[in-house]
């Protein structure tokens, strides 16, 4: 499934990832990309909402990645520095998650190899040029 959204504030963008939580059961992987400030985590705020997380989702960017509690454990991790840190890129995913179930969404899941590609949700977002952002979600066909 391909779909195109335009966010043009940021309860747009969370509204996107509470609409997403009912989709998501344990085990899947949802990768968001987005150049920086474009509002990845702001969706991953939305997704914590719907998945009725009270926490308050901050960015993991310093511990790499974060975990939430709701009707999902989500795994909120944030790649951007993985690149710099070739070892764990080389590791994978698996060595930033802890071993409980639950949801993993990744911010710059192209830093690493194969994430994209593995994902069940992909939403991808531009930039435009009066400060909108286009998020073309692509969800994997669930066999
Ligand atoms: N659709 C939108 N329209 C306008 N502003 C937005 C939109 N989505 C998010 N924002 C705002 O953009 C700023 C950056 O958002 P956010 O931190 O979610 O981006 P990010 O992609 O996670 O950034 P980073 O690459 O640094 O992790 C925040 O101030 C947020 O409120
Ligand atoms: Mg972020």
């Amino acid at each position: 499934m391909n779909k195109t959204i335009i966010a043009r504030a940021a309860s747009d963008m969370e509204e996107i990832g509470v609409g997403l939580a009912p989709a998501l059961r344990d085990g899947m992987l949802v990768s968001l990309v987005g150049p920086l400030g474009s509002g990845k985590t702001t969706l991953v705020k939305g997704i914590a909402k719907g998945l009725l997380i009270t926490e308050v989702v901050v960015s993991p960017s310093y511990i790499l990645a974060r975990e939430y509690k709701g009707r999902l454990a989500l795994h909120h991790v944030d790649a951007y520095r993985v690149g710099s840190l070739n070892e764990l890129a080389e590791a994978g995913l698996d060595a930033l998650l802890p071993p409980e179930r639950g949801v993993t969404v990744v911010e710059w899941p192209e830093r690493i190899d194969g994430l994209i590609e593995a994902s069940d949700i992909l939403a991808y977002i531009e930039l435009q040029d009066n400060g909108s952002r286009r998020i073309t979600l692509t969800t994997r066909a669930v066999s």
